[in-house]
């Protein structure tokens, strides 16, 4: 058999991380976070005191459930799709009270990982029996379409937990633009998205006092060492989070605390870093209202309403395809 270095590893995560620090600024796509210590670490995260995101949205959905059925439900029933499942903490408060109503619909969680829709189908089985779920494992906007013959008569898309936040606003509004090329008018969509607040607020979520959120940062270099045979040494980064009230933009960083190189032996690469360099690793935007609005104007929506809790936190604006 022929000797091969070449891991059947995920070649897109390979390219992104040789791209990614060999740029400059050096930077890693936060979307690689989500390992299984990544996905058990966000799991904490979102029960830290200072991580309110979660919470409040969780409050907005169970006191507008009733109003947010009102909006959306027309003759017919709808087929309801989420963007990236999750554990469904926050979904199946509407779940539970669609079906509590008799309400028409069907619903489908889509993420690329058939293991968290595996997982998700088998609490929503257990826990809301009645509930009609077809989940699809795939690209969000390909499975959106993946359907034929629907039974159903328009599409209720929700992309909750300001996961949009992660994106900059040009590929925000190129991300909107693609999902409204997959509805309908008159089609729904519900974006859950973190609002512009007490900066102080804002940046203790990010840097919180178990340092959890730091930890959350550096496996992502525990992960590329796992991975790809990289000898990261973590005590050698500090976590570095900062808000900017002007874009709205909480930036974390990685910084090399001093100057050194680190292989990583399955892609070849040595990286050499300069006492306090940079990696840029994620990006959590706020919004205001009037963005928002912006956003689904230019993206071919007309906004319906905004659900917000009682400190204007977090919103759930909802959305209508025009
Ligand atoms: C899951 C992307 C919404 O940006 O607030 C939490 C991820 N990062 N703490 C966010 C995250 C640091 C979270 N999102």
């Amino acid at each position: 058999m022929q000797d091969t270095t070449i891991k059947p590893v995920n070649v897109d995560f390979a390219r992104d991380i040789i791209e990614g620090l060999s740029s400059q600024p050096k930077r890693l796509p936060s979307k690689y976070f989500y390992d299984a210590i990544g996905d058990d670490l966000f799991q904490q995260i979102m029960e830290l005191d200072e991580y309110y995101l979660t919470r409040t949205e969780f409050n907005i959905l169970s006191n507008e459930k009733q109003n947010i059925l009102n909006a959306v439900n027309e003759n017919g029933g709808f087929h309801l799709y989420e963007l990236g499942a999750g554990d469904g903490y926050k979904t199946k408060i509407l779940l539970k009270h669609f079906v509590s109503q008799n309400v028409d619909f069907e619903y489908s969680p889509i993420d690329i990982s058939s293991n968290v829709l595996d997982q998700l189908e088998r609490s929503l089985i257990k826990e809301i029996p009645d509930l009609n779920v077809r989940p699809l494992v795939g690209d969000y906007f390909a499975m959106l379409n993946s359907i034929e013959n629907e039974e159903h008569h328009h599409k209720v898309v929700i992309f909750m937990g300001s996961n949009i936040g992660n994106f900059n606003s040009e590929v925000a509004v190129k991300f909107l633009k693609q999902l409204r090329s997959s509805l309908t008018k008159g089609d729904y969509f519900l974006l859950g998205a973190d609002l512009k607040k007490d900066p102080t607020k804002i940046l203790k979520a990010y840097n919180d006092s178990k340092g959890v959120t730091r930890d959350f940062n550096l496996n992502l270099l525990s992960r590329i060492n796992k991975e790809f045979e990289a000898d990261f040494d973590i005590s050698k980064f500090q976590h570095y989070p900062y808000y900017d009230p002007g874009t709205g933009e909480c930036r974390s960083y990685l910084i090399s605390t001093e100057e050194q190189e680190v292989h990583i032996a399955d892609l070849n690469e040595k990286v050499h870093f300069k006492a306090w360099e940079a990696i840029h690793m994620e990006i959590s935007k706020k919004f205001d209202l009037d963005e928002l609005e912006q956003f689904a104007e230019e993206s071919g929506f007309e906004l319906v309403q905004h659900f917000t809790d009682e400190n204007n936190y977090f919103v759930d604006s909802l959305w209508r395809a025009v």
